[in-house]
């Protein structure tokens, strides 16, 4: 069922990227933008895009692995403009650059940090007052790496997986309130995310047609948005492989660290 269109929304990695085109799809006169980035100058640069299409914009240069930090300005903001539409996009990639190259823990825990707990730290400020107001949509930014862990980002693909099940888990329970919550799983979005990924990278969408895309459907009211479709597709049939069969199709398509000779 559409409600009205979202007015007070927040984005998290609204610097770049992804992030960046929703905040400019999302600009419009009556619109409080809340974009939240580390990066002061390339923050600036999105909030002057979004101004210039008379939307009203509040920037906060935080990084979404602080959870207090977070917390305070969230409260802070939904307190003047509560908050319909909250959109978890920020997030950061690691890839295995050969057969030897290893994430560590540390190099696991910064991308789960990041990932998965920075979403987090978006997300539970903002769902009790939600709740209390039995208004409001939550969008986190997943990927389609979330429906089969692949050899080339096992630390990347297990964070987006986590994302996804905690979204699963908790929508039944946040519908009893009217609250949506609606998982995005992006294929390839050319962004400096995507420059650097070392594999294939098919159907590749601009960050511009993807951010359009998810407008769309959250204001459909959809629960999964998964695209490009065809890439989608075959990513909801590798679970159903066994398990070293799916595996040979990744590798098959680039999806496994070099090998060193
Ligand atoms: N591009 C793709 O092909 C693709 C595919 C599937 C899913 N996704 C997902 O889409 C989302 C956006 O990715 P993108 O491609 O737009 O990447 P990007 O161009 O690298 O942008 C990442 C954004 O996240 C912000 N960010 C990263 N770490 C942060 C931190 N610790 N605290 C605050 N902000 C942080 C960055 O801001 P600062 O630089 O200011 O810190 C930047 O605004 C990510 O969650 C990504 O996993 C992307």
């Amino acid at each position: 069922m559409r409600k009205a269109a979202p007015r007070h929304i927040v984005i998290t990695g609204a610097s770049a990227g992804l992030g960046r085109a929703l905040a400019s799809t999302y600009a419009a006169p009556g619109v409080v933008l809340a974009l939240i980035g580390r990066d002061a100058q390339r923050l600036e640069a999105s909030a002057q895009a979004c101004r210039a299409k008379g939307a009203s914009v509040q920037t906060a240069l935080i990084d979404v692995r602080d959870a207090q930090a977070m917390q305070t300005w969230l409260h802070r903001f939904d307190d003047a403009h509560p908050i319909d539409l909250l959109i978890a996009n920020a997030g950061a990639a690691s890839t295995l650059a050969s057969a030897t190259d290893w994430e560590d823990l540390a190099r696991t825990a910064a991308i789960v940090d990041t990932n998965f707990y920075g979403a987090m730290h978006a997300v539970l400020p903002v769902i009790a007052r939600m709740q209390a107001r039995k208004h409001g949509h939550v969008a986190l930014i997943s990927s389609l790496a979330a429906l089969r862990g692949m050899a080339i980002s096992p630390a990347y693909c297990a964070s987006k997986a986590a994302i996804k099940a905690y979204g699963d888990s908790v929508r039944p329970i946040l519908s009893r309130d009217g609250i949506r919550m609606s998982i995005v799983l992006p294929g390839f979005v050319k962004t400096a995310m995507s420059d650097v990924f070392p594999g294939d990278k098919p159907f590749l969408w601009s960050a511009d047609k993807a951010a359009e895309h998810i407008q769309r459907k959250l204001a459909a009211g959809r629960a999964e948005i998964a695209f490009p479709s065809l890439l989608a597709f075959g990513m909801r049939l590798l679970p159903l492989l066994p398990a070293v069969l799916a595996d040979a199709i990744l590798g098959g398509l680039s999806y496994l660290p070099r090998e060193e000779h």
